[in-house]
Order: C-alpha cells, then structure tokens, then sequence
C-alpha cells in the first residue's frame, strides 16, 4: 500500500476481525466448502483469471452487457464468483450492518433475498438479525443452487424460487426485510426502474429495505433517484467501510489479482430505521 493510501486507511479507524464467534466458525466451514467445491480440479490462475474478468465485467462492462450471464460463463469465472466476491459480499453486508445498527432494523422475522445469486448477502443479513427464514430469488439456476447450499450451511430455513424482478418480488409482509445486495445494479434499466415503484409500495405495506451497492458513483448512476423516491419511506442513504484483516483465501486472491478488499465499503440505503437510543446518563 502507498503511503497515502496507509494514510486513508488509518482515518478509518483500527483493522477489525473480519467476524468473531459462531458467525465466524459457520463462514469459515462455508468459505472452505466453497472452495474445494469450485476450484478442486481448477489452476489457481484460473481462478485469479476469472476473478479478473469478472471485476473488468464489474467496472468496464456495466450496463452495457447481460451481467447476470456473463458472470457465470466459465468455470473460472463461476469458482471466483462463489469462493471470492461472494464472501466478500457476506463480509461488507456484516460491517454494513455494524455501521448502520442492525437493531434499529426492529424485529424481521424473515429475510427476501432478491437477486439472491449465491446467497451471501441474505445469509450474512439473515444471520445477524436472527430471522430464521429466508425467501430467495433469482433469475440464475447456478446462482440458486448456490444459495441453498449458503443458507443451509448458515442453519437458515429457506426457499428459493427462480424468477425475475420485478414480476417475482413476493406480496410483503410485516416483518420482512427485502434485500438488494449488489443486485438492483444489474438488472436491466426498465426492469430496475419499475421496481423502484413497487419497493416503495412494499414498505408502504409494513415492509423494511436494505439495499447495497459500490461505493464508486459511477456503478449506480440511479442511486440519487432512488434515494430521493425512498427517502418520504424511511429509507436513509449510508456510506460505510471498514477496514478489515482478510480470510486466508480472499487475501491470496487480491495479492494474485492486484485488487484491494483491506477496506470493504459499500453504499446502502436502509429502512424505516428505528431512532438511535440516546446515551444513558
Ligand atoms: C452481483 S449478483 C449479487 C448476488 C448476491 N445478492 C450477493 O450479494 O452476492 C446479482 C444477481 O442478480 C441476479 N439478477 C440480475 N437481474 C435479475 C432479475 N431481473 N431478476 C432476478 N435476478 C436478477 C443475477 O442472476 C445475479 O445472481
């Protein structure tokens, strides 16, 4: 790291655990068992090929191709989906959570994981809120096969349901979380648009929201829109980044790759939020 990067890292305070306790023992079992699934019989440059040719997809490409399946076209690519950004996801929703205060989500008795992919974002949600269920969705068979692995190695009771958004976002209920985990991102314009409306319906209805994205601006050129149209709903707009001291694995990967994950930030819009208790005394 430059000196000036040390510099910024340092602003944001001490390099945090990257889980503790019983969360921490699940991922670990999760993270190994992904990655003896997806890269046993693959080179480890294959898989930091994959983990390359999904960031330019990521960076480069957005808006401009079908992410949702070129994302998935290549063992490489599948293996570096599942074992490295997936992870990541879990990780960044975790401190996202910190940093937002998970207990001013309220009582969610169950998680809807819209554009679930492999399930990381719902789980790491579902787990550190204690809502034992889960409804996932997605347009990807892999992605789905995927994520019921995920949820089940977390102990979370889910059903999973292939179908695209907006017209498969289920009738809410109170008590629910929907989330959007680096998801609104790929879906395609007018679908993304039409269902800003019926999110905001949904929470109209009882329903909470959380949604991730990157940091960088130029990735969601639509969060300004969507923050102005959520936030009469409760919804408040976070920027959050952790610095954070890397799984084993994850941080093989970003030394291969030349890409940086020491400090996991996302954007999130959140809510309705309860108020933030005042300091006793
Ligand atoms: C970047 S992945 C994120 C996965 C997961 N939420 C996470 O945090 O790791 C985005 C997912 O959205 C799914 N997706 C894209 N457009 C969709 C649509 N219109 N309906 C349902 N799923 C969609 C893709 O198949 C992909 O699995």
């Amino acid at each position: 790291m430059c000196p000036s990067s040390h510099e910024r890292v340092r602003k944001l305070g001490p390099t945090q655990p990257y889980l503790g306790g019983a969360l921490r023992t699940a991922f670990d079992a999760w993270l190994a068992d992904t990655v003896s699934r997806h890269t046993g019989d693959l080179a480890f440059r294959e898989i930091r090929k994959g983990a390359q040719a999904l960031s330019w997809l990521y960076v480069e490409r957005r808006g401009e191709v079908d992410l949702a399946a070129r994302t998935i076209d290549g063992r490489g690519k599948r293996a570096a989906l599942a074992s490295y950004y997936a992870p990541l996801h879990f990780l960044t929703a975790c401190h996202a959570l910190a940093r937002i205060g998970a207990a001013r989500f309220g009582e969610i008795r169950r998680v809807v994981d819209l554009g679930c992919g492999t399930g990381a974002t719902g789980a790491a949600v579902a787990r550190t809120l204690d809502a034992r269920e889960v409804v996932a969705i997605d347009r990807s068979g892999f992605a789905l096969d995927e994520a019921r692995r995920t949820y089940a190695a977390f102990g979370l009771l889910a059903r999973t349901q292939r179908g695209r958004l907006p017209a498969a976002l289920p009738r809410g209920q109170d008590g629910d979380l929907l989330v959007l985990g680096w998801a609104a991102n790929e879906l395609a314009e007018r679908e993304r648009d039409a269902l800003l409306g019926r999110l905001s319906g949904a929470i109209a209805d009882g329903a909470r929201l959380l949604i991730l994205e990157p940091l960088a601006g130029a990735a969601v050129p639509w969060w300004h829109a969507w923050r102005t149209q959520l936030a009469p709903y409760g919804a408040e707009d976070f920027e959050c980044k952790t610095p954070v001291a890397l799984p084993e694995w994850i941080a093989r990967l970003d030394k291969a790759t030349g890409l940086d994950h020491r400090v996991l930030g996302a954007r999130a819009l959140a809510g309705p939020l309860e108020a933030v208790a005042a300091p006793e005394g």
